[in-house]
Protein backbone atom coordinates (compact mmCIF):
# COMPACT_ATOMS: atom_id res chain seq x y z
CA UNK A 1 0.00 0.00 0.00
CA UNK A 2 1.09 3.78 -0.42
CA UNK A 3 0.62 6.54 0.84
CA UNK A 4 -2.17 7.63 -2.06
CA UNK A 5 -4.34 5.47 -0.63
CA UNK A 6 -5.77 7.48 2.16
CA UNK A 7 -8.71 8.31 0.42
CA UNK A 8 -9.98 4.67 -0.67
CA UNK A 9 -10.83 2.96 2.52
CA UNK A 10 -14.20 1.90 0.73
CA UNK A 11 -12.06 -0.41 -2.01
CA UNK A 12 -11.04 -3.49 -0.25
CA UNK A 13 -7.30 -4.35 -0.06
CA UNK A 14 -5.80 -7.37 -2.43
CA UNK A 15 -3.47 -9.88 -2.00
CA UNK A 16 -2.03 -9.34 -5.44
CA UNK A 17 0.15 -12.18 -5.31
CA UNK A 18 -2.04 -14.77 -4.71
CA UNK A 19 -1.74 -17.83 -6.82
CA UNK A 20 -3.10 -21.14 -6.96
CA UNK A 21 -0.07 -24.14 -8.04
CA UNK A 22 -1.14 -25.93 -10.47
CA UNK A 23 -2.15 -29.81 -9.75
CA UNK A 24 -2.63 -32.92 -12.50
CA UNK A 25 -2.75 -32.21 -15.94
CA UNK A 26 -5.96 -30.06 -16.48
CA UNK A 27 -4.50 -27.20 -14.28
CA UNK A 28 -0.99 -27.97 -16.09
CA UNK A 29 -3.27 -26.93 -19.17
CA UNK A 30 -5.17 -24.08 -18.11
CA UNK A 31 -1.68 -22.47 -16.68
CA UNK A 32 0.21 -22.53 -19.62
CA UNK A 33 -2.53 -21.89 -22.01
CA UNK A 34 -2.61 -18.34 -19.72
CA UNK A 35 0.88 -17.54 -19.50
CA UNK A 36 1.33 -18.42 -23.17
CA UNK A 37 -1.77 -15.46 -23.84
CA UNK A 38 -0.35 -13.69 -21.39
CA UNK A 39 3.16 -13.44 -23.81
CA UNK A 40 1.23 -12.45 -26.78
CA UNK A 41 -0.41 -9.28 -24.32
CA UNK A 42 3.09 -8.23 -23.35
CA UNK A 43 4.77 -8.13 -26.49
CA UNK A 44 1.52 -6.75 -28.20
CA UNK A 45 0.37 -4.00 -25.96
CA UNK A 46 4.29 -3.49 -23.54
CA UNK A 47 3.19 -0.53 -21.44
CA UNK A 48 0.37 0.65 -23.14
CA UNK A 49 -1.82 0.22 -19.94
CA UNK A 50 -5.21 1.77 -21.36
CA UNK A 51 -5.26 0.10 -24.67
CA UNK A 52 -4.05 -2.96 -23.14
CA UNK A 53 -6.84 -3.11 -20.70
CA UNK A 54 -10.16 -2.45 -23.26
CA UNK A 55 -8.37 -5.00 -25.33
CA UNK A 56 -8.55 -7.71 -22.66
CA UNK A 57 -11.54 -6.29 -21.46
CA UNK A 58 -13.32 -7.23 -24.26
CA UNK A 59 -12.25 -10.40 -23.71
CA UNK A 60 -12.74 -11.30 -19.74
CA UNK A 61 -16.35 -10.23 -20.31
CA UNK A 62 -16.58 -13.72 -22.54
CA UNK A 63 -16.15 -16.76 -20.02
CA UNK A 64 -19.12 -15.48 -17.34
CA UNK A 65 -21.55 -15.43 -19.99
CA UNK A 66 -20.45 -18.45 -21.80
CA UNK A 67 -20.85 -20.13 -18.04
CA UNK A 68 -24.09 -18.70 -17.37
CA UNK A 69 -25.69 -19.82 -20.48
CA UNK A 70 -24.31 -23.54 -20.39
CA UNK A 71 -25.01 -24.33 -16.55
CA UNK A 72 -28.20 -23.02 -17.42
CA UNK A 73 -28.34 -25.42 -20.00
CA UNK A 74 -27.52 -28.32 -18.38
CA UNK A 75 -29.99 -27.06 -15.38
CA UNK A 76 -32.47 -27.39 -17.67
CA UNK A 77 -31.86 -30.66 -19.18
CA UNK A 78 -31.35 -32.31 -15.41
CA UNK A 79 -33.88 -30.42 -13.86
CA UNK A 80 -31.76 -29.45 -11.00
CA UNK A 81 -31.13 -26.42 -9.09
CA UNK A 82 -27.85 -23.85 -10.11
CA UNK A 83 -26.49 -23.21 -6.54
CA UNK A 84 -26.37 -19.63 -7.56
CA UNK A 85 -23.99 -20.21 -10.44
CA UNK A 86 -25.94 -18.59 -12.84
CA UNK A 87 -26.81 -15.33 -11.16
CA UNK A 88 -22.79 -14.99 -9.98
CA UNK A 89 -21.85 -15.88 -13.45
CA UNK A 90 -23.64 -12.87 -15.51
CA UNK A 91 -22.84 -10.47 -12.46
CA UNK A 92 -19.04 -11.38 -13.98
CA UNK A 93 -19.70 -11.01 -17.04
CA UNK A 94 -21.84 -7.35 -16.49
CA UNK A 95 -18.98 -6.29 -14.10
CA UNK A 96 -16.29 -7.12 -16.92
CA UNK A 97 -17.81 -5.32 -19.44
CA UNK A 98 -18.58 -1.59 -16.85
CA UNK A 99 -15.12 -2.53 -16.71
CA UNK A 100 -14.48 -1.69 -20.53
CA UNK A 101 -17.41 0.95 -20.35
CA UNK A 102 -15.07 2.45 -18.11
CA UNK A 103 -11.52 2.57 -19.62
CA UNK A 104 -13.55 3.81 -23.04
CA UNK A 105 -13.77 7.05 -21.29
CA UNK A 106 -9.95 6.92 -20.90
CA UNK A 107 -8.25 5.63 -23.80
CA UNK A 108 -9.40 5.24 -27.48
CA UNK A 109 -8.36 2.18 -29.41
CA UNK A 110 -6.66 1.92 -32.86
CA UNK A 111 -8.16 0.60 -35.64
CA UNK A 112 -6.49 -2.31 -35.62
CA UNK A 113 -7.42 -2.55 -31.84
CA UNK A 114 -10.72 -2.53 -33.00
CA UNK A 115 -9.77 -5.16 -35.99
CA UNK A 116 -8.10 -7.53 -32.79
CA UNK A 117 -10.85 -7.31 -30.37
CA UNK A 118 -13.62 -8.60 -33.27
CA UNK A 119 -11.01 -11.65 -34.55
CA UNK A 120 -10.01 -12.69 -30.85
CA UNK A 121 -13.75 -12.23 -30.05
CA UNK A 122 -14.35 -15.50 -32.16
CA UNK A 123 -12.01 -17.81 -32.05
CA UNK A 124 -12.41 -16.98 -28.08
CA UNK A 125 -15.91 -17.24 -27.52
CA UNK A 126 -15.55 -20.78 -29.67
CA UNK A 127 -12.60 -22.08 -28.06
CA UNK A 128 -13.92 -21.43 -24.42
CA UNK A 129 -17.50 -22.32 -25.45
CA UNK A 130 -15.47 -25.77 -26.29
CA UNK A 131 -13.63 -26.07 -23.35
CA UNK A 132 -16.22 -25.34 -21.24
CA UNK A 133 -18.32 -28.22 -22.84
CA UNK A 134 -15.08 -30.47 -22.50
CA UNK A 135 -13.85 -29.65 -19.34
CA UNK A 136 -16.00 -26.65 -17.44
CA UNK A 137 -12.77 -27.36 -14.08
CA UNK A 138 -10.48 -26.37 -16.65
CA UNK A 139 -12.41 -23.47 -18.10
CA UNK A 140 -13.33 -22.31 -14.69
CA UNK A 141 -9.26 -22.95 -13.30
CA UNK A 142 -8.62 -20.65 -17.07
CA UNK A 143 -10.71 -17.89 -15.78
CA UNK A 144 -9.36 -17.91 -12.16
CA UNK A 145 -5.54 -17.92 -14.02
CA UNK A 146 -6.47 -15.15 -16.05
CA UNK A 147 -7.73 -13.08 -12.98
CA UNK A 148 -4.27 -13.70 -11.69
CA UNK A 149 -2.68 -12.32 -14.27
CA UNK A 150 -5.57 -9.22 -14.51
CA UNK A 151 -4.54 -8.52 -10.77
CA UNK A 152 -0.95 -8.40 -12.02
CA UNK A 153 -0.96 -6.33 -15.01
CA UNK A 154 -3.14 -3.75 -12.61
CA UNK A 155 -0.64 -3.80 -10.33
CA UNK A 156 2.11 -2.60 -12.81
CA UNK A 157 -0.34 0.00 -14.11
CA UNK A 158 -0.77 1.58 -10.24
CA UNK A 159 3.04 1.57 -10.82
CA UNK A 160 2.82 3.51 -13.96
CA UNK A 161 0.50 6.46 -12.57
CA UNK A 162 2.44 6.30 -8.85
CA UNK A 163 5.74 7.14 -11.04
CA UNK A 164 4.45 9.30 -13.36
CA UNK A 165 4.92 7.34 -16.20
CA UNK A 166 1.01 7.59 -16.92
CA UNK A 167 -1.66 10.17 -16.46
CA UNK A 168 -4.16 10.39 -13.38
CA UNK A 169 -7.38 12.33 -14.67
CA UNK A 170 -10.06 12.52 -12.21
CA UNK A 171 -12.64 9.04 -12.72
CA UNK A 172 -15.15 8.73 -15.73
CA UNK A 173 -18.55 9.60 -14.07
CA UNK A 174 -19.50 6.29 -15.47
CA UNK A 175 -17.12 4.61 -12.87
CA UNK A 176 -18.03 7.07 -9.49
CA UNK A 177 -22.20 5.86 -10.25
CA UNK A 178 -20.97 2.49 -10.89
CA UNK A 179 -19.03 2.01 -7.80
CA UNK A 180 -20.45 4.38 -5.89
CA UNK A 181 -17.54 6.35 -5.48
CA UNK A 182 -16.99 9.95 -4.03
CA UNK A 183 -17.40 12.30 -6.35
CA UNK A 184 -13.50 13.58 -6.31
CA UNK A 185 -11.89 10.28 -7.06
CA UNK A 186 -9.34 9.67 -9.51
CA UNK A 187 -8.25 7.24 -12.34
CA UNK A 188 -6.03 5.56 -9.46
CA UNK A 189 -8.71 4.51 -7.48
CA UNK A 190 -10.80 3.44 -10.24
CA UNK A 191 -7.77 0.76 -11.59
CA UNK A 192 -7.91 0.23 -7.31
CA UNK A 193 -11.54 -1.09 -7.40
CA UNK A 194 -11.25 -3.04 -10.66
CA UNK A 195 -8.34 -4.47 -9.51
CA UNK A 196 -10.42 -5.59 -6.35
CA UNK A 197 -13.30 -6.60 -8.56
CA UNK A 198 -10.62 -9.23 -10.25
CA UNK A 199 -9.10 -10.37 -7.36
CA UNK A 200 -12.92 -11.88 -6.50
CA UNK A 201 -13.79 -13.29 -9.69
CA UNK A 202 -10.13 -15.03 -9.43
CA UNK A 203 -10.98 -16.44 -6.42
CA UNK A 204 -15.00 -17.34 -7.23
CA UNK A 205 -13.31 -19.31 -10.04
CA UNK A 206 -10.98 -20.93 -8.84
CA UNK A 207 -13.67 -21.92 -6.02
CA UNK A 208 -15.43 -23.08 -8.82
CA UNK A 209 -12.74 -25.35 -10.53
CA UNK A 210 -12.16 -26.75 -6.67
CA UNK A 211 -15.67 -27.84 -7.03
CA UNK A 212 -16.16 -29.25 -10.14
CA UNK A 213 -12.56 -31.12 -9.18
CA UNK A 214 -14.24 -33.03 -6.10
CA UNK A 215 -13.23 -30.08 -3.31
CA UNK A 216 -15.53 -28.77 -0.84
CA UNK A 217 -17.15 -25.70 -1.50
CA UNK A 218 -16.62 -22.79 0.53
CA UNK A 219 -12.68 -24.15 1.50
CA UNK A 220 -10.71 -21.32 -0.12
CA UNK A 221 -11.16 -17.21 1.12
CA UNK A 222 -12.81 -14.95 -1.46
CA UNK A 223 -11.69 -11.99 -1.49
CA UNK A 224 -14.12 -9.01 -1.11
CA UNK A 225 -16.42 -7.89 -3.94
CA UNK A 226 -16.60 -3.93 -4.27
CA UNK A 227 -19.65 -2.34 -4.17
CA UNK A 228 -21.91 -2.03 -7.61
CA UNK A 229 -24.84 0.09 -8.54
CA UNK A 230 -27.51 -2.04 -9.73
CA UNK A 231 -28.83 -0.10 -12.28
CA UNK A 232 -25.62 0.50 -14.74
CA UNK A 233 -27.33 3.44 -16.68
CA UNK A 234 -26.03 6.94 -15.37
CA UNK A 235 -29.17 9.07 -14.10
CA UNK A 236 -29.37 11.70 -17.06
FE1 LIG B 1 -11.93 -6.80 -15.80
FE1 LIG C 1 -11.88 -10.14 -14.34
Amino acid sequence: MTATDSAGSYIPVVDAALHHPPRGFSDRFAYGFTKTLRFFADTFFARRYGHRAIVLETVAAVPGMVGATLTHLKCLRRMSDDNGWIRTLLEEAENERMHLMTFIKIAQPTLFERFVVLTVQWFFYVGFFLLYLISSKTAHRVVGYFEEEAVISYSHYLKELDEGRAENPPAPSIAIHYWKMPPDAMLRDVIRIIQADEAHHRDVNHSLADELGGRPAGERPIAPYPRHAVDLREPA
